[in-house]
């Protein structure tokens, strides 16, 4: 049976008998409204830790003013039977005032291109706001490892860069992306979109497999396969370019021109009012 947990001291009683006890500790950070790519983080955790807690925070100091914090989904009864079901122990569901008490703040700030890129382009706060409230998590459950999704690819490379930084002795896990049977890419934010903008979405995934196809057959080119899924994207009417972009793993480095190493490929586009990011890791070693 998974336990609810409302505030922080219980969770660090909870860890502090769990540490004692001998046994590690897997964390999930969510946002809740979960579905089946937090489904297979939390499986994934189940398998390689003795104790796993998922963490179901919408966290303000990641959303602008202009973005989605409101209406952003809140299905807590549906999340408590998705993280029971895969095996969860505690399920953490922290009001906004219990993680942060107090209007003054402490800010964890990962600088440089790897924040500026992307997403960071157009959300210059987001994650300032996720590695700060990611690091009070970390301080709370103390995970040997914690897990996130590679559809947020930058994210996870933020995190891996704080985790480096900051020393903090846990291991960052990166599942692969989890799709729909037509390949749109799992995301909570997918409940937004209206039917003719859901049929429209299926361009991201559809151009990103296309740039893996020609990159399997033997593409190098970074521009020509950026440019590809570029156009592919903007041959949809309905779509609405934020970006189309290659990057080079780890740390989002320049892309190299020619695909020697692992690069990222990532792309963000709205669909009326719904932004939504895909991605494919092109890897010549594979
Ligand atoms: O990926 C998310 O859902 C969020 O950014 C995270 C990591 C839970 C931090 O709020």
């Amino acid at each position: 049976m998974v336990q609810v947990v409302r505030t922080t001291k219980e969770l660090q009683q909870i860890v502090k008998d769990t540490k004692k006890a001998g046994k590690t500790i897997g964390l999930v950070p969510t946002m809740g409204a979960l579905h089946e790519g937090h489904g297979s983080l939390i499986a994934a955790a189940r398998k390689e830790n003795d104790f796993v807690i998922v963490s179901d925070f919408v966290n303000p100091t990641q959303f602008a003013p202009t973005e989605d914090l409101a209406a952003y989904p809140r299905t807590f009864a549906h999340d408590c039977e998705l993280a029971e079901q895969m095996g969860a122990d505690v399920l953490f569901l922290p009001s906004p005032k219990e993680m942060y008490p107090s209007e003054d703040m402490t800010w964890v700030e990962v600088t440089g291109r790897i924040t500026q890129v992307l997403c960071g382009r157009t959300r210059p706060i987001h994650f300032r706001g996720v590695a700060t409230v990611v690091t009070k998590l970390f301080h709370l459950a103390q995970p040997d490892r914690a897990y996130f999704g590679q559809k947020d690819a930058q994210q996870a490379e933020v995190l891996r860069r704080m985790v480096k930084d900051l020393f903090f002795p846990l291991e960052i896990r990166e599942m692969p992306i989890v799709r729909e049977a037509d390949g749109l890419a799992k995301s909570s934010r997918n409940v937004y979109l209206k039917p003719a903008e859901r049929k429209a979405a299926l361009v991201l995934s559809k151009s990103l497999f296309a740039a893996q196809k020609a990159f399997e057959a033997g593409e190098r080119s970074t521009q020509k396969l950026t440019d590809g899924t570029r156009a592919m994207i903007a041959a949809e009417p309905m779509s609405d370019i934020d970006y189309v972009e290659m990057h080079a793993l780890p740390e989002l480095t320049p892309a190299h021109g020619t695909v020697d190493c692992p690069h990222l490929l990532a792309v963000a586009v709205r669909f009326g009012t719904t932004r939504l990011i895909d991605n494919v890791i092109l890897d010549p070693s594979k």
